[in-house]
This record gives structure tokens, sequence and C-alpha cells, in this order.
């Protein structure tokens, strides 16, 4: 996987990944509590952007957070010591060979991962099993196939869709989020609840046009500029052209929109 991981393991990626997080915590975190004493479960916490804010959110129940990758995992245990967390403990693990007991976990979080695994719902059929019963799994994803701008920009469009391509070679899956309902129910999981969540970035809105349109969204499609032009989706210019396509959204008279999937589910 680390290979294949679309995004890199990059400095530029991971203070991305903590943009997004600041930008979007209300958005998708904002309902997200762990009574005192659960035991969570955080599979796949990379640099840890998500979990001090869960485990500050929650603050008497334990995280244990896994990543495949050890770099991911030291700057994650970094990050939760400098914001003085203490409820949190790392584990390098791969989700699809856990080394836990089968429902040993009150709750699983899991954060904008799905979309880079090829066996989604074997995942998911894992994490399962470590849920205790009355327990719940939470999934956010993302769906690049629900972003739309003005003004519009047929190259901006084509780099995005490069993006959900060169995801695709990774084996992965940039639009899973619509995904969530139909993977979980097959995954074996009941009381499916989704809720989309809509970010809407204008002038009106300029934290969100800072944190989320320039940020987080241009700055990921500009992550896969070489991949895109060496595997020849886009040649650079207008690669080129579509990156101003989507930081001209983020101008004045500009508007971004995108939505993220956030899945609640029982065992
Ligand atoms: C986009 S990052 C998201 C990290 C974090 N959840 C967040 O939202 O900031 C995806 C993470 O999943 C991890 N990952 C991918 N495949 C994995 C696997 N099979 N087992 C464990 N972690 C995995 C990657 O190493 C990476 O850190």
């Amino acid at each position: 996987m680390s290979s294949g991981y679309v995004h890199g393991y990059h400095e530029r990626e991971n203070q991305r990944l903590s943009d997004q997080a600041g930008t979007l915590e209300q958005l998708l975190h904002g309902d997200t509590r762990y009574s005192a004493g659960s035991l969570v479960l955080e599979a796949g916490c990379g640099t840890g952007a998500q979990t001090v804010i869960l485990a500050r959110n929650s603050p008497e129940a334990r995280f244990v957070s896994v990543d495949i990758s050890p770099a991911s995992l030291e700057a994650a245990r970094r990050r939760t010591e400098d914001a003085g967390l203490t409820n949190v403990e790392f584990r390098q693990s791969d989700i699809l060979d856990l080394p836990f007991e089968p429902q040993s976990f009150d709750h699983v979080f899991v954060c904008f991962v799905l979309e880079h695994l090829a066996r989604p719902v074997e995942a998911l059929l894992s994490l399962n099993a470590l849920i205790r019963p009355g327990g719940s799994i939470t999934v956010i994803e993302g769906d690049h196939g629900s972003t739309f701008f003005h003004p519009d920009c047929p190259e901006a469009r084509q780099a995005v869709t490069c993006l959900v391509e060169a995801q695709k070679r990774s084996g992965g899956d940039a639009e899973i989020g619509r995904k969530l309902f139909p993977l979980l129910i097959e995954a074996g999981f009941g009381g499916v609840r989704v809720s989309p969540r809509f970010v809407y970035a204008d002038a009106s809105r300029p934290e969100m046009v800072e944190g989320f349109t320039r940020k987080t969204f241009a700055a990921m499609i500009e992550g896969v500029r070489e991949q895109a032009i060496e595997a020849g989706l886009m040649d650079a210019a207008a690669f080129d052209r579509g990156i101003a396509g989507l930081y001209r959204a983020a101008e004045p008279d500009g508007v971004f929109c995108y939505t993220f999937f956030k899945a609640v589910a029982g065992v």
C-alpha cells in the first residue's frame, strides 16, 4: 500500500491533511463524542490530524490509533504529545491484519482510508469483528465526483478526473463516499445512517476558501501533477491551466462546493 498511496507521505501532504482536519472539524466531527471509559480503535490514523480532534473531544475515552506507515505514526505520536493528550496509544498495523482479539473495542473510527483500499469491504469485515455488541463504527470519506465550482473550467474538471483515475490505478476509489451505505451493509453492519456533509466556500466564508478550496482541495489535485502527466492523463500545460482554474474558484467572485459522507453503523 505505501508505494501505491496516491497522495504520498511528504511533508506537504501532512500539512494538507492538517489544514483539512482543522477547517472541517465542526462539519465532520461536531457530532462525534465517545463516552467515558470507552475504548475506540482509530484505523488508519495517518499523521494524527483527526486523532487530536477525537481525543480532545472525548477526553475520558481511550483511543488506539493504528496505521501501516511507521513515519506517519511517529508524526501522529509527536502531534498528540504536543497537544498534551494522554489518552491515545499508537500501534503499527495493517487494517487487514489487526493484532486485536475479536470484540475488543467499543467503537471504531475510520476517516479517509477506505478510499485508498482495493478491498474496502474486507477491511470493514475485519473491523466489524473487533467491535463489541452494542458498539459502533464511524466512517468518513470524500467523493471527488461531488466537486463543482464557479467559474467553470473544463481543464479543472479534467484535473480532478486525473486524481480519480490515478487513485483507481493505485487500487483505490476517490468516489467512495456515495458507496458507504452499500459497503457497510455488505460488511454486515446494522442501522447504517449516512449523512452527506456539504462544503460550501465563497468569499463570505474566507476560512473555508483558504482552508478548503485552496489548501485542501486545490493542493490535493496539485499533488498528483507529476503522476497525471507521467501517466499521459493530461499534458503539463493543460493540467496547470486546470490548477489555475481551481484557484480561480477561490477568488472573491468564485464558489467551490464538495460533499463528504459520514456513516455511523452498529454491529
Ligand atoms: C489519507 S490518509 C488519512 C489519515 C487520517 N485518517 C486523516 O484523516 O488525516 C490515509 C491513511 O491510511 C493509511 N493506510 C492505508 N492503507 C492502510 C492499511 N492497509 N492499514 C493501515 N493503514 C493504512 C495510510 O498509511 C494513510 O496514513
